[in-house]
């Protein structure tokens, strides 16, 4: 483990601009199976009060992207993904623990999602954040009729998970500059 920032992967987080859109179609054709349609990011962050996205930035350019809907103490993760050649650097992990940090600061009090039953990297992810599977979706992936689970974090700000969170966080700064 490297502790010397110098020595660091650099990060950046900021919430999604409507000129990052290109690059994020460009990740999630990448890394995704399927995509969303050309213009829903753009309503996403144009038309949905409820939607919050953020990119991460790497030696200045876009590497991955996520976005969560808050509805009252309720927060969803909508996508999350990180481009294939910039995977396993801890990108996707700083992306999850920011989609989690703004869902809590908004005041959400559970986190869901749904992942493919294939999606052995993601679930693991997810589950060092402490979500757990909570149900399974039958052919929720219309592609090829793929199962989802829906996993689920609660009392997000609860002490327990509150120090979790800063655990993890403590620990991803030793690996990263964000
Ligand atoms: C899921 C995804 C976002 C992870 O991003 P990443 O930057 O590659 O992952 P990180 O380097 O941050 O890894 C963090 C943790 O995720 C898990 N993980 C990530 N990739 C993994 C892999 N290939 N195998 C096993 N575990 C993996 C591990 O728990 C890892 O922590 P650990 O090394 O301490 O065990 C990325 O693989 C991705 O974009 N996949 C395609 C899109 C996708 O599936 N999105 C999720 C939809 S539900």
């Amino acid at each position: 483990m490297t502790s010397d920032a110098a020595l660091r992967p650099h990060i950046l987080l900021a919430p999604m601009q409507p000129d990052d859109v290109a690059s994020v179609l460009e990740i999630e054709d990448a890394a995704f199976q399927s995509s969303w349609p050309d213009n829903a990011f753009r309503h996403e962050l144009e038309e949905n009060r409820l939607a919050h996205y953020f990119v991460v930035r790497h030696d200045d350019i876009i590497v991955g992207f996520g976005g969560i809907w808050v509805i009252m103490e309720d927060s969803h993760i909508t996508t999350i993904a990180v481009h294939p050649n910039w995977q396993r650097r801890r990108f996707g992990e700083a992306l999850l623990l920011t989609l989690l940090e703004q869902a809590i600061e908004r005041n959400a009090a559970w986190m869901t999602l749904e992942v493919r039953v294939s999606n052995q990297s993601a679930q693991r992810l997810y589950q060092k954040y402490g979500f757990t599977t909570v149900a399974t979706r039958r052919g929720y992936y219309t592609d090829n009729q793929e199962d989802a689970l829906v996993m689920w974090a609660g009392d997000l700000r609860g002490p327990l998970y509150r120090s979790r969170l800063a655990a993890l966080r403590d620990q991803l700064s030793k690996q990263l500059v964000f």
